[in-house]
């Protein structure tokens, strides 16, 4: 491409969208469901400690590669990897990243449809057998046109580009995702029976979470929720300019990210234990939210319908500016690896992302094991790379990360060394645990 590479507007719009990127599906529908399968506080103060000790980390990991070097994850590994141990192998690192977003928007999308279906039949009121009609509406052709309507929208934001597109709407978007996930806690909070819920969601039972499963669905709901390990950050992080202070915009994108997914929290468990449909999730499953919630607001009469439009309007909100950030790393790498303009790359990467959707359109266990192979391999896996690299192979990480911030550099070597050897060990761990049992769920498909 000739010309210079895009950039931010400010350095707000840039906080919204890596924001607007975060925050999403991970933290409402996923962040609620992993939340009740492992039992309620445990899980989320796990989750906590994963965000602040590895996922900040990452982050900054991933911001400093990205507005480094300028260019999307293939060549800005390619770029620090220069004269370094494994050289241009780590390109290798990138490709990974990209067909990992390949993978996650495809079965995304799906999910996202579901979401704004729901939307708009909560206008007119759910049926009495929510469980038959999640299992009619998640799977088929039906499951696929509103994942090909949502995809079509991502799209055309995309295709604008990064400021006149993806800024612009992740300014509008965010407040009001935090207007509504505010006021909809605050709704559930009056309901009579809710603090059964609040019971349930902030009393920890730690006996559950020395589980090894616990903690590594915790580690991979971390990355997931915070959009790491796979180049998202590191690509909206190639149009910033030198002067952010990438550490403190670091704390404020993850510290956002917790923020609404514990505020998911107090809107989902109140609402679901005030109608008594705590069975509905208990062992819960991918589907169980679009289950329990439609009893729970059909149950609530016409206030019901009206929260429950709300609802799911925040969620499609919260995904669309999630999906963007996933298509624009594939969209990225068509144009810096293939030399496409934009809307090419925007149409043709995103139209083959949404037809790989189809498989999990019809099949909703193929995107269960495409959710676990995502995360469980390819997040964490990502993750691993980027800290290994960042903290054995790049030439000075400390002075690029230190760059307009200036601050005390004592943290900066603190997370050196995190990079280094904490999370490496951790994650190796998480790793050791569940790539037997994600690879056995591949294989039970077939
Ligand atoms: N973080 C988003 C969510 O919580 C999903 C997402 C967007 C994502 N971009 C990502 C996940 C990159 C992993 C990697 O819904």
């Amino acid at each position: 491409m000739a010309g210079s590479r895009e950039r931010w507007n400010s350095k707000a719009g840039f906080v919204f969208a890596a924001v607007g990127s975060a925050v999403g599906l991970g933290n409402m529908w996923r962040f609620s469901y992993m939340t009740a399968e492992s039992g309620g506080a445990a899980f989320v103060a796990l989750y906590l400690g994963f965000t602040v000790l590895v996922g900040v980390p990452i982050m900054l990991a991933e911001l400093t590669i990205g507005r480094g070097s300028g260019k999307s994850p293939i060549q800005a590994l390619a770029h620090y990897g220069r004269d370094r141990l494994g050289g241009s192998a780590w390109k290798a690192l990138g490709v990974v990243f990209v067909l990992a977003g390949f993978i996650i928007i495809s079965y995304y999308g799906v999910i996202a449809g579901w979401t704004l279906r729901y939307a708009a039949e909560a206008l007119v009121g759910f049926g009495s057998d929510a469980g038959a009609h999640f299992g009619e509406i998640s799977e088929g052709l039906d499951a696929f046109l509103f994942h090909v309507v949502f995809m079509a929208v991502t799209i055309a934001i995309v295709r604008r580009g990064v400021s006149s597109g993806i800024e612009r709407v992740s300014l509008v978007a965010m407040p009001a995702l935090l207007v509504l996930v505010i006021g909809i806690a605050l709704y559930a909070a009056t309901l009579d029976g809710g603090s059964a819920g609040y019971a349930y969601y902030l009393n920890a039972d730690f006996a559950n979470v020395f589980s090894t499963k616990v903690v590594v669905d915790a580690a991979g709901q971390a990355f997931f929720s915070l959009s790491l390990g796979m180049g998202a950050i590191l690509t909206y992080a190639s149009y910033l300019d030198r002067d952010n202070n990438l550490p403190a915009q670091s704390g404020v994108i993850a510290a956002s990210d917790f923020g609404v997914a514990f505020l998911a929290g107090l809107m989902v468990f109140p609402l679901i234990f005030a109608l008594g449909l705590e069975g509905e999730v208990s062992g819960s499953t991918i589907g169980a939210l679009f289950v329990a919630l439609p009893k729970a607001f059909a149950g609530m009469g016409a206030a019901g319908q009206v929260v429950g439009f709300l609802f799911f309007v925040a969620l499609v909100v919260g995904a669309l500016t999630s999906a963007i950030s996933l298509l624009e790393v594939v969209v990225s790498a068509g144009m810096d690896g293939l030399g496409w303009e934009r809307p090419r790359s925007a149409i043709v990467m995103g139209v083959a992302a949404t037809a790989m959707g189809a498989a999990s359109a019809w099949n909703i266990k193929v995107l269960g094991v495409m959710d676990g192979v995502a995360n469980n391999l390819f997040l964490v896996g990502g993750g691993l790379g980027l800290a290994l690299f960042v903290g054995w192979i790049m030439k000075d990480p400390i002075e690029e990360a230190n760059e307009g911030a200036g601050g005390s550099r004592i943290w900066l070597v603190i997370w050196l060394n995190l990079l280094r050897f904490a999370v490496p060990i951790v994650l190796i761990w998480v790793l050791w645990h569940s790539v037997p049992e994600t690879l056995r769920s591949v294989a039970d498909l077939f």
